[in-house]
């Protein structure tokens, strides 16, 4: 009789500790999670849930949570809100849509020494500085390039995933920042680069060698938009694992807030 208290006992704690487990973590459902977050709870918590003083939303990137120590107290709180604050949650949702939100709150949490990756950060950091020549257009740590995005932070922007993806497909998700045009001066001389302004008269572009180019649009023949990336993919000029190493080193670059 003993035996099977315990027993009972014992799966009831295994029933709740794999209630405890989040379902739904995977890769889409975090993508799924980030979008359900950007719609009800950037407001407050801000796009990238990096907190608010305005509205005494707090960072949900440090790691370290107060009212929602685990996964299951973390589904509470983004399911009832914490009674007596603003802070309301989407008990409307389903509950695989709060899970969601979950999953890409915990995506923001990972710390690079507890996730396994494959590639070594030390031989990623190799590449990033030679053969990768990522240097020549981006800026970490204060030097590097101006023709794409600073990757100083770019550990706590995106997952290992997100990383590799950025690597093998940058024509992905190319924001307008980082489009080029290619302008065809009257003269029929040809200048491309990144547009940096545009207004109704002029348009400012920064070359290759990061030039700056001002143009008087009365003085252009015309002038062609490009929405893809300047950046080569990875997987034209790199191995597979060299493109692990990489994500590793990259991913190795998040920083705690
Ligand atoms: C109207 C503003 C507002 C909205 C909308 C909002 N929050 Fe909050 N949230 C807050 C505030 C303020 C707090 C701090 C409450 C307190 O004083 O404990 C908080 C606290 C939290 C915490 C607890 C943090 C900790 O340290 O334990 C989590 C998690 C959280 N929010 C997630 C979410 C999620 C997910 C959503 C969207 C479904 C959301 N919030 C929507 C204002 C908001
Ligand atoms: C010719 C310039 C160029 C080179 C070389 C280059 N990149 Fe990029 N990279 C860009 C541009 C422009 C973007 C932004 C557009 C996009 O998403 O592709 C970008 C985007 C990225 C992103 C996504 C950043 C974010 O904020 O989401 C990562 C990560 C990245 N590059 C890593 C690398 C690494 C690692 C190398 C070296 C192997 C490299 N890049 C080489 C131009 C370059």
């Amino acid at each position: 009789m003993y035996r099977n208290l315990l027993l009972g006992l014992l799966m009831g704690i295994a029933g709740q500790a794999e209630a405890q487990k989040n379902p739904f973590d995977t890769r889409i459902d975090v993508r799924m999670g980030q979008r359900v977050f950007r719609a009800e709870c950037g407001r407050c918590h801000g796009r990238d849930a990096k907190g608010n003083d305005e509205t005494g939303a707090p960072d949900l990137t440090t790691g370290s949570f107060s009212a929602a120590s685990t996964e299951a107290k973390l589904f509470e709180v983004v399911r009832d809100g914490i009674p007596g604050t603003t802070m309301i949650g989407i008990g409307w949702a389903p509950d695989e849509t709060i899970w969601q939100v979950v999953a890409y709150i915990d995506s923001l949490n990972l710390n690079p020494d507890d996730v396994d990756l494959p590639g070594s950060a030390d031989q990623g950091q190799k590449l990033y500085n030679g053969k990768g020549n990522c240097t020549s257009c981006h800026m970490l740590g204060g030097s590097g390039g101006r023709l794409g995005p600073d990757l100083s932070t770019v550990g706590n922007r995106r997952d290992p995933d997100e990383l590799k993806e950025d690597l093998l497909e940058p024509n992905e998700t190319v924001l307008p920042r980082w489009w080029t045009m290619r302008i065809t001066r009257a003269d029929g001389s040809v200048t491309e680069g990144l547009r940096m302004n545009e207004d109704t008269f002029t348009l400012r572009i920064m070359d290759k060698e990061e030039n700056l180019w001002h143009f008087s649009k009365s003085q252009i023949r015309s002038s062609k938009r490009t929405e893809t990336s300047t950046m080569p993919s990875a997987s034209e000029t790199l191995t597979m694992s060299e493109v692990d190493d990489l994500v590793a080193y990259l991913f190795s670059l998040r920083k705690e807030s």
